[in-house]
């Protein structure tokens, strides 16, 4: 019996391999794809960025069943899905924890790339499509946020869609096309719903698939740095320092999915607006026009450049300055594979000179991340008497040093990667 269901599978398969190249991608993409043997905890978090992505389509697709993208129903449909839908509250916080869960798993994937070198030679198109896939991602939670049209949804879309308006020349009427309107309305409302559910989702689709496909061409990097690929079985072909992907880094993947599935289940049923960073309070009140908030701070997610673009001084009355540098401090990640001249990739051969930057990087995107939820007068202001900075918000001045290192790690970058001093990197992986 059990010969003969084999002889069928086996049926089945060549049935479909005469038309459709399934082993041979099965092969290719699992079985025979080589990945290195060292890989640790850094290396959990492409996978759970890929199970977030998918969780975030499938939770919205249930949202969009009962959500109505009009500004007059939009909010109550919210409240709907929370009170009168069966499961609704939990696939609203699903995606709204999903939301800030992709953030956070994404700038852990981005920070292994930082603590390995990942973006190196030969993985720069892998790092620049990730890089594409950053700034999609920002916009697709930029537009979602606008859709509960909750007071926090209206001011933040209208502080942002207003920055734009600081572009010289093209500014204001550009803003005016985004909107579709002269001020956030019914129409932009529309618009957004369609870049969030449809547009941006099939582009983020797209680039991740070529992300991996960069990915499985050139072979993963690992913790060493060392490039597998350039040892291998003379006989076979095959990395002396790889291992299959399928079974080894399945079954691996599938411990840090669960553990990341634990995380997730234990925000949801107990804290689903993370103390307001995940869902903002101010949110839960419907979208009054008329009714500034005293207090407007993007998500947690985007107060980093939010600290960049208000830490930067306006000239000639522009704002613009501050919306360049705010866009340059997401950019400047496209840049480092060219702008790292060690002659070594992975962190555990550098010398001090780089864990110093990354360190100060580190620090000045909390600092800057913290400084952007508050408003910039919370620790007051310098005296009046004090040169050059008298009668400044302290927490503004503060904003403006860690916007100075923040830059100064990628500015600098060319300098301190060629001094630093580097250790022997092996010739093998080492754990
Ligand atoms: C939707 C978002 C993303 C998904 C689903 C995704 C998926 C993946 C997966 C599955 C891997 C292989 C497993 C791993 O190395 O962890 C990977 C590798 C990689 N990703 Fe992403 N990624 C995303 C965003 C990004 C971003 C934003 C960047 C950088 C700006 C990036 C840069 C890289 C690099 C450089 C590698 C190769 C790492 C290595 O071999 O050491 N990815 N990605």
């Amino acid at each position: 019996m059990a010969e003969k269901q084999m002889n069928e599978t086996k049926g089945l398969m060549g049935w479909i391999d005469a038309r459709f190249p399934l082993t041979s991608t099965i092969k290719q993409h699992m079985t025979e794809y080589y990945a290195p043997k060292n890989f640790n905890f850094w290396y959990y978090f492409g996978i759970l960025a890929t199970v977030v992505f998918a969780l975030q389509i499938l939770t919205g697709i249930f949202l969009t069943m009962h959500y109505k993208p009009s500004a007059a129903d939009a909010f109550a449909s919210v409240e709907y899905i929370m009170r009168d839908v069966w499961g609704g509250n939990y696939i609203r916080y699903m995606h709204s924890t999903g939301a800030s869960m992709f953030f956070i798993v994404v700038y852990l994937h981005m920070f292994r790339g930082l603590i390995y070198g990942s973006y190196r030679n030969p993985r720069e198109l892998i790092w620049l499509f990730g890089v594409a896939i950053f700034l999609c991602l920002m916009g697709e939670a930029f537009f979602g946020y606008l859709l509960p049209w909750g007071q926090m949804s209206y001011w933040g879309a209208q502080v942002i869609v207003n920055l734009f308006s600081a572009i010289p020349f093209i500014g204001p009427d550009f803003s005016e096309w985004l909107r579709g309107d002269y001020l956030i309305s019914d129409a932009t409302l529309n618009r957004f719903f369609a870049f969030h559910v449809i547009a941006l989702p099939f582009v983020l689709a797209g680039l991740v698939a070529v992300h991996l496909i960069a990915l499985h061409e050139v072979g993963s990097n690992n913790p060493d740095g060392v490039e597998i690929k350039k040892k291998k079985d003379p006989k076979t072909g095959i990395p002396l320092d790889g291992i299959p992907f399928h079974p080894y880094y399945t079954v691996k993947d599938t411990v840090g999915v669960v553990a990341f599935f634990i995380v997730f289940a234990a925000i949801i049923f107990y804290a689903p607006d993370m103390g307001g960073y995940f869902l903002e309070a101010n949110n839960f009140v419907p979208a009054n026009p008329l009714v500034t908030p005293a207090h407007i701070a993007p998500v947690w997610y985007f107060t980093p450049y939010y600290s960049i673009l208000r830490a930067v001084p306006p000239i000639l009355n522009s704002q613009f300055p501050g919306v360049a540098m705010m866009g340059l401090s997401v950019m400047a990640f496209a840049f480092l594979p060219w702008l790292d001249k060690s002659p070594v990739a992975s962190i555990r051969y550098r010398g001090g000179l780089y864990k110093k930057w990354l360190a100060a990087f580190v620090v000045s995107f909390v600092v800057l991340g913290y400084l952007g939820t508050v408003p910039s007068n919370i620790w007051g202001q310098f005296s009046a008497g004090m040169p050059i900075i008298g009668g400044a918000d302290r927490a503004t001045v503060v904003a403006r040093i860690f916007t100075v290192v923040y830059f100064a790690f990628f500015i600098l970058m060319p300098w301190y990667t060629a001094k630093d001093k580097t250790k022997p990197v092996p010739e093998r992986v080492t754990y």
